[in-house]
C-alpha cells in the first residue's frame, strides 16, 4: 500500500504538484474533490450550497473509508484542504499512505487564490483575511497530521521532490 497523501491549504499545489509527482514516480493520481464531484455529479460549490459543509465533510470521510477498503495502491492522492481537520480523517489518511504536508505562505496562497471562484470557503470579503483566519486554525493540524512537512515557497517541483526524498532518509 505505497500511497502518497498530499495535504495542505487550498492553493498549496496539491493537485498540480501531485499530478506531476505521480508521473515522475509512475503512480496514479487521484483528487478527493474531483472524486466527490464526479460521484455527486455536482461541483464543490453546489454541494456546499445545497447540502452544506457538514454533508461535504461526511462525503470526504466516506470516500477515505472506501479507498481504504478498496486497498488503494500506488496512488498520489490530493486531499481537499479541510479533509484532515477531522480526527477520523487524519487516522484514515495515515492508514492510506505517507501523509505529506505541502506548506505555502499566506502571500503565495493569496496570489494563487485571488480571483478563484471554485472554493466556497473563500467566497466574499477579503481573501487575505479568509486565508489567515483558516490558516491560524489549520496550520498546527496540518503539521501534526503529516509524516513530512515540505516548505514549498519558491521551490520548483523537482526541488519539492528532492526535499521529500531527503526527509524520507
Ligand atoms: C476546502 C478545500 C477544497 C475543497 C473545498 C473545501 C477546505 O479543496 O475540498 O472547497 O476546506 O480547505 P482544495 O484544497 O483542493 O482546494
Amino acid at each position: 500500500m505505497a500511497n502518497i497523501i498530499l495535504i495542505g491549504f487550498m492553493g498549496a499545489g496539491k493537485t498540480t504538484f501531485g499530478k506531476w509527482l505521480a508521473r515522475q514516480k509512475a503512480m496514479d493520481f487521484l483528487d478527493t474533490d474531483e472524486m466527490i464531484e464526479t460521484e455527486q455529479n455536482m461541483s464543490i460549490n453546489k454541494i456546499f450550497e445545497k447540502k452544506g459543509e457538514a454533508y461535504f465533510r461526511e462525503l470526504e470521510t466516506a470516500l477515505l473509508e472506501r479507498l481504504l477498503w478498496e486497498k488503494l495502491d500506488n496512488v498520489v492522492l490530493s486531499a481537499g484542504g479541510g479533509l484532515v481537520m477531522r480526527e477520523q480523517n487524519r487516522e484514515l489518511a495515515a492508514r492510506l499512505g505517507e501523509v505529506v504536508y505541502l506548506k505555502a505562505s499566506v502571500d503565495t496562497l493569496c496570489s494563487r487564490l485571488t480571483g478563484d471562484t471554485a472554493r466556497p470557503l473563500l467566497a466574499g470579503g477579503s481573501m487575505r483575511e479568509k486565508i489567515e483566519g483558516l490558516m491560524e486554525k489549520r496550520e498546527s493540524v496540518y503539521e501534526a497530521a503529516a509524516a513530512r512537512c515540505i516548505d514549498t515557497d519558491g521551490l520548483s517541483f523537482e526541488d519539492i521532490l528532492k526535499k521529500m526524498e531527503e526527509c524520507a532518509q
